[in-house]
């Protein structure tokens, strides 16, 4: 499948054929499962790097450009010309200070659309809520799928799966809306999505080689969030459930810096919230193989037996590669 035919069949998946999963009755709001496309290689775009899936990672951006943002945009714009991608993963905290009033709300101008301007980045972005995404409407940013053909958020927790190849196995994908568990909204249902996630897991069919949980909020962080409430609350709900699947990576934003932990247990954490904003780091901690407080982004390349993650500097670099193997 050619690169040009994969957007369009994703852009088609995503607002026209979108397959609610069987697991809906569990969750509160209508949880979409999006089908799974086929990512060959010959679907990579400026220089195929032999993995059959590549995508970015951006958490915390959305300041009108401010702190390094629109930099932060040009250099991921220059990366994905040159390297293939064939999505973006928004971590949360997508519209500070505040979120945004509708679908409507001129952030989505200032914060997004006029920021994320290259032709590299017109491609799919599948976006999960923040914190500060809570402060204003929440479901603005789902219904925004509808206007944009690049955002997509069918649902505020839905799986995404991608093959690796005919016969290769693919991806799972279980995006989180860890707000509503960290603050136990009761009209969210919490205890409801933690039953999905567990359930969404477990189902997992046997080619799925690499299961990603993406939340906002991360589980471990040597951020100046290493023993907040929230960083001990999802860890206390969700790390049990990862460790019972066999997760093999959390990626979350929320800590405005890019880190990699590998604490006890079987999931490494990857953090990518350096969108915009800067917060400070303390290096030597023993879990962490690596955190910078620099703006950037992560780079994240995939096959069924390699999942290869860049960290990559506003100034285009390499601050981080490494490499998981099965
Ligand atoms: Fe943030
Ligand atoms: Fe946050």
């Amino acid at each position: 499948m050619k690169r040009r035919d994969f957007v369009k069949s994703t852009a088609l998946t995503a607002i026209g054929t979108s397959v609610v999963a069987p697991l809906s009755a569990l969750a509160e709001s209508p949880v979409t499962h999006f089908e799974s496309e086929d990512l060959s290689a010959t679907a990579a775009g400026p220089d195929a790097n032999g993995y059959p899936l590549n995508f970015i990672a951006l958490g915390d951006w959305g300041r009108n450009g401010e702190c390094l943002q629109l930099e932060t945009a040009k250099q991921m714009g220059d990366w994905a010309r040159v390297n293939p991608s064939d999505f973006v993963l928004a971590l949360g905290d997508n519209f500070y200070p505040k979120g945004v009033v509708s679908e409507y709300d001129p952030l989505w101008h200032y914060s997004f659309e006029s920021i994320y301007t290259a032709h590299s980045l017109q491609g799919d972005w599948f976006a999960i809520l923040g914190n500060h995404d809570y402060y204003s409407e929440p479901d603005a940013q789902i219904r925004y799928s509808k206007i944009s053909r690049r955002w997509h958020m069918p649902a505020r927790y839905y799986t995404k799966e991608v093959s690796l190849g005919q016969g290769k196995g693919k991806v799972l994908f279980v995006m989180i809306d860890s707000q509503a568990i960290v603050q136990n909204y009761q009209d969210q249902h919490p205890e409801k999505q933690l039953a999905w996630i567990d359930q969404t897991l477990k189902e997992a069919s046997a080619d799925v080689k690499w299961k990603i949980v993406v939340g906002h909020h991360p589980s471990y962080t040597v951020g100046p969030r290493v023993s907040n409430y929230d960083t001990l609350a999802i860890r206390k709900v969700l790390n049990p459930i990862m460790e019972k699947h066999k997760v093999d990576v959390y990626l979350s934003g929320h800590e405005h810096s890019m880190q990699h932990l590998k604490p006890e247990g079987f999931t490494h954490q990857f953090i990518s919230g350096a969108g915009s904003e800067l917060t400070h780091v303390t290096p030597g901690v023993a879990y962490s193989r690596f955190q910078a407080s620099e703006n950037g982004f992560m780079y994240f390349s995939i096959d069924e037996k390699r999942l290869n993650v860049k960290a990559i500097s506003v100034t285009g670099k390499l601050l981080y590669n490494t490499q998981l193997t099965r």
